[in-house]
């Protein structure tokens, strides 16, 4: 593409500089557009406008591709753990044995919270869904992490970064304790992180719990899966939240927020009480029927994608999480997983499908897994929000970083009625 783009409106033509990324399509910066025409662009959704220049991530929808800091999320979900990938998200390259367990000693030591923070769980009714706990939970860091919230100060912004990741899986184990009615778990150092999670969520004080190793390696994996997808819609809002300078925590608990919609992160949760409402696998074709009409508002949770317009690749390697899980389990025929393995064969056959390039993200397998491995369908979007924070403030970092940074205020298409006079109410109607 030529290095500028012309651009005529009423009879004024003027050129746009365009700029080229390291790989990807190209941009055209319209940053003087309203300026030098008085006009703005269009676009509900933000299909075709890139927001900001970003180093971390990379997604080629066509092809199927997912990098992290150019690194394919195959090699690093097979090869690496999660904090690993942690590292690589915050400091743009693989760790060495040291710089890894150094990263490692200072996560493990910031996964206490605060102790009163055990007062805020008392105020919530049991059955709060743990989505609600957690935003509240994260915005509430802000009041007792005073030392890492000026944003200016870049000690402050890496203990911030450091304090979230290690204390989300802390915060996530007490809101699923505090929902069952068990006493909370306090992490211990001596585990690895995934390993301390999952002690955290299911041990009692009644007796030892032994962590089962391929439970632990499973949701690692599924934890790097999950921790940074480019701009997506809670990425969007935590980078928006930042740019007006709003503390680390505060910028979290918006991108829970947001990723708790079933259009976004909350699809895991409606993909998996989609596949139950389904049941058998005889009434697959009835909901694909459903999803395909377009007076029915019913869709395939789990499938489709902005970006991809192929195989999420991060599902395929979900799919292979869930057998390994199953079959530790010595689950041979889950219904649910004959469910969702029948829907994608009906689906990807099917012309709406294949026309919309329609194919599972995901979300669609996730469910299954964590289901199998004791977790309730309400904590699923809980767990994606923990993976997701890794990206979410690493992202949220390199906006603080970026020197051209200025605060986010898109404009509009007024559509409203016409300048008029107010009208007293004794002279109306
Ligand atoms: C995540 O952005 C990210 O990167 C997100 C994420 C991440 O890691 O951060 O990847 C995580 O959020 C994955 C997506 C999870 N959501 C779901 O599974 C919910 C179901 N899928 C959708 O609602 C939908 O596919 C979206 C929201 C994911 C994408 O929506 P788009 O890009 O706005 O596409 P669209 O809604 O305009 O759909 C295009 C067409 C439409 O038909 P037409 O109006 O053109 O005739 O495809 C149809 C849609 O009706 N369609 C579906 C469908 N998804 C889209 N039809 C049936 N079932 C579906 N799931």
């Amino acid at each position: 593409m030529s290095a500028s783009s012309t651009i005529t409106v009423d009879d004024k033509q003027i050129d746009l500089p365009v700029k080229t990324g390291t790989i990807g399509p190209d941009v055209i910066d319209i940053g003087k557009l309203h300026a030098k025409t008085g006009v703005f662009t269009f676009d509900p959704g933000f299909t075709s406008t890139a927001s900001c220049e970003s180093k971390i991530t990379y997604i080629d929808g066509d092809e199927g591709v997912l990098l992290y800091r150019g690194y394919p999320i195959e090699q690093l979900a097979e090869q690496g753990d999660f904090l690993e990938t942690c590292y690589l998200m915050l400091f743009g390259e693989l760790p060495t044995p040291a710089q890894k367990a150094d990263f490692d000693y200072r996560v493990t030591r910031h996964t206490m919270v605060h102790d009163q923070m055990n007062r805020f769980f008392q105020g919530f009714r049991r059955d709060a869904h743990p989505m609600a706990v957690m935003v509240a939970c994260v915005g509430a860091l802000s009041a007792f992490y005073h030392d890492s919230t000026d944003i200016s100060d870049e000690k402050q912004r890496m203990i911030a970064s450091l304090r979230m990741i290690a204390k989300m899986p802390t915060l996530a184990a007490m809101a699923y304790k505090y929902s069952i009615g068990q006493p909370f778990v306090y992490p211990k150092n001596e585990l690895d992180y995934t390993s301390n999670f999952l002690r955290m969520c299911f041990a009692v004080p009644c007796e030892d719990y032994q962590v089962n190793p391929i439970f632990a390696r499973a949701l690692d994996r599924i934890f790097i899966l999950h921790a940074d997808h480019e701009q997506n819609a809670s990425t969007s809002t935590v980078r928006l939240a930042g740019s007006s300078g709003a503390n680390p925590f505060a910028c979290i608990a918006a991108g829970i927020a947001c990723l708790w919609g079933p259009a976004h992160g909350g699809a895991n949760e409606a993909a998996l009480k989609m596949l139950m409402e389904i049941g058998t696998p005889d009434r697959v074709k009835h909901y694909v029927d459903k999803a395909k009409d377009k007076n029915d508002p019913f869709r395939l949770m789990g499938f489709g994608h902005r970006v991809y317009k192929n195989y999420d690749p991060r599902a395929r390697i979900m799919q292979k999480t869930t057998h390994e899980v199953l079959g530790e389990l010595g689950i041979k025929d889950d219904p649910l997983l004959e469910v969702a393995m029948q829907l994608e064969q009906i689906a990807l056959k099917d012309d709406y499908f294949i026309e919309k390039k329609l194919y599972p993200n995901i979300d669609f397998y996730s469910g299954i897994t964590l289901k199998a491995m004791g977790f309730p369908t309400d904590m699923f979007t809980v767990l994606f929000a923990l993976a997701r924070t890794v990206g979410w403030i690493a992202q949220w970092a390199e906006m603080i970083e970026d020197p051209s940074q200025k605060i986010g205020r898109p404009r509009q298409l007024y559509i409203g009625p016409d300048k008029r006079e107010y009208v007293p109410i004794g002279q109306r109607g």
